[in-house]
């Protein structure tokens, strides 16, 4: 059968260049502490099998996701190296986990006895679980006061199950002034001390990128860091912190056609935006379908193209949107011009923190959300 040959024009590049200086700057900030990399929700929609094998190359101890199916992509893909699941799973899950020597996290009685009776059944000799408490985020996790019932209760199962780590996670890091810091990590200290020598040869973690960067007494055995391996700030209140990062995700295209409007006419859905005078509009064939908000031209969405800014027009479409390159005399956008939505151009940069200020939302977000029908391109750029 002849090879189909589809090309899109537009595409996300992911710089492993700068992902792995990334997770070597993040290695050297908490030494001796490890870096365990998070590669949930597909790596931060930056692609979880490349990223997760760059980790582990880049020096990464170990990987974090959040779902029994992204273990199993990873495995299946050939990842080696431990893999924690950040929450108990469906029990449905927990053959597949096993198969697959995942590592887990629990927090109930119940859970820990299903694991035991699943690895029984399948044979699996020892299995390492996390402990989880929930010292204020009040998501998941074992309460504090719950915790040595929960402890004991995985003694009496071992050698079976294996205690290897307690953890827990900060809701507020990103605000270092936040009394909550101090509060979450009084009690998960509280938490360690009743567990006396216990805690002696148990992995012990904290910190999401901004408490590792932001709370250094929290570094403890490992830090779990996401969006700062992909270089971004956890939020604005670090972004000075964060120079060094370098942003890992561009996201791309070429400009599918390009046309003259007359003044008053309205552009895309709605006519909700109208020219002013006769201009140039360039088609850019992503929309919202691909991770592009419909509102970020009300939110005063701009591109690159040429290095310089111009502003999105009118609502992004599902899979085109539309920018107002200006007058016609002096405008040099051609059909198939580089068009750069998130990255770098010229001098120009637009960063996924510039479209999350503008969308009230975090950059995770961003780029969490370029959609499934955009190409990963994956560079290695020399320095
Ligand atoms: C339990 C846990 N640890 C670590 C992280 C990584 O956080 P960040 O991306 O802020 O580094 C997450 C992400 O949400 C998480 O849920």
């Amino acid at each position: 059968m002849s090879e189909v040959n589809v090309e899109r024009w537009a595409w996300a590049e992911v710089n492993l260049t700068a992902y792995a200086h990334n997770i070597e700057y993040l290695k050297s900030l908490v030494a001796p502490a490890a870096v365990w990399a998070v590669v949930k929700a597909n790596a931060y929609g930056h692609g979880a099998v490349v990223i997760a094998k760059s980790a582990l190359h880049a020096g990464a101890s170990g990987l974090c996701v959040a779902l029994a199916g992204e273990v199993v992509e990873l495995r299946n893909a050939g990842v080696q190296g431990p893999i924690l699941v950040l929450s108990q799973q469906p029990y449905e899950s927990l053959s597949a986990l096993l198969q697959q020597s995942a590592t887990h996290t629990v927090y109930s009685i119940d859970y820990v006895n299903e694991l035991a009776k699943c690895a029984t059944a399948l044979g699996v000799s020892q299995v390492p679980v996390h402990i989880k408490v929930d010292t204020g985020m009040n998501r998941v996790g074992v309460a504090p006061q719950l915790l040595m019932e929960l402890v004991h209760h995985v003694q009496k199962l071992s050698p079976l199950i294996v205690l290897e780590g307690i953890y827990t996670h900060f809701a507020n890091a990103d605000e270092p002034e936040h009394p909550a810091n101090n509060e979450q990590s009084r009690l998960f200290t509280e938490s360690l001390r009743q567990m006396g020598n216990l805690t002696d040869s148990l992995k012990i973690h904290s910190c999401n990128s901004a408490a590792a960067i932001t709370l250094p007494h929290e570094r403890r055995s490992l830090v779990r860091v996401g969006i700062s391996s992909y270089g971004m700030s956890p939020g604005p209140q670090l972004s000075d912190n964060c120079t060094e990062l370098e942003p890992v995700m561009s996201l791309k295209a070429r400009v599918s056609h390009v046309h003259v409007v007359q003044p008053g006419q309205g552009v895309s859905y709605g006519h909700r935006a109208i020219t002013t005078e006769e201009c140039v509009i360039a088609t850019v064939p992503l929309g919202y379908a691909d991770g592009v908000p419909r509102r970020l031209w009300s939110a005063g969405g701009e591109v690159l193209i040429g290095g310089k800014r111009f502003p999105i027009m009118g609502v992004i479409t599902m899979d085109q949107l539309m920018v107002n390159c200006g007058p016609v005399g002096n405008c040099p956008v051609e059909v198939g011009d580089e068009v750069v939505l998130i990255g770098k151009q010229g001098s120009e940069v637009i960063s996924a923190a510039e479209w999350a200020d503008a969308l009230g939302t975090i950059a995770y977000e961003v780029t969490c959300g370029i959609g499934a029908r955009i190409e990963r391109q994956y560079v290695e750029v020399p320095h």
